[in-house]
């Protein structure tokens, strides 16, 4: 399915994160080993498996809590044991890392976007390199997405860099600016023709 899974963190101090782990958890903790990083938390952007499905496993197997929005909870495939999800969408697991969730329904209704140090946006299925996430799936509304994409992440600098949590696109990351230059779903000016074409 061509997902992405992330590790962030602060090297100097060698603590991270995992954000997305649908598959592979043991590579992923093989790599946070090889880069001499202490995993903390795992982030979901949303509860679809294919981000989630190894949250359980490697909560577990490190003792971390899950980062999760309740609204997205109910389609965990696996519930892990510690899960949490601060009221002011800042996630305070790294003291050097500023890491704040910004919520971003439209694929599904749990859905947020992680801004890293104001500079990295890890955006899961809401949006990606040239496209968006789907928006007829259960608990999907495509006019949310339409305001998650225009308005919520409308604040953000051109300089942005745009992590996908699908390879979709002709490059694995971009940049806000660059997908407000050429993502026709970020070019899209009226909620009418946004809904046109999602559903095209
Ligand atoms: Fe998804």
């Amino acid at each position: 399915m061509g997902n992405f899974a992330y590790l962030a963190g602060d090297a100097a101090s060698g603590e991270a994160v995992v954000v997305d782990p649908g598959w592979d958890g043991e590579e992923l903790i093989r790599r946070a080993s090889q880069e001499e990083l202490t995993i903390r938390a795992v982030l979901l952007t949303h509860g679809h498996y294919d981000h989630s499905g190894q949250a359980r496993a490697m909560t577990d197997l490190l003792n971390v809590p899950a980062y999760v929005d309740p609204r997205d909870e109910a389609l965990l495939p696996a519930r892990p044991a510690r899960l949490l999800w601060p009221a002011d969408g800042l996630i305070p697991v790294i003291p050097q890392v500023s890491i704040k969730a910004i919520h971003t329904p439209g694929h599904t209704q749990g859905s947020n976007c992680f801004l890293i140090n104001d500079k990295h946006l890890l955006t899961g299925d809401t949006l990606f390199v040239g496209a968006c996430g789907r928006c007829d799936l259960e608990t999907s509304d495509p006019e949310e997405m339409y305001r998650s994409l225009s308005e919520r992440l409308g604040y953000l600098a051109d300089d942005v860099k745009v992590y996908p949590g699908h390879d979709y696109g002709d490059t694995p990351a971009s940049t806000m600016g660059n997908e407000r230059r050429t993502n026709p779903y970020l070019m899209c000016t009226s909620l009418e023709r946004f809904l046109r074409m999602r559903s095209g």
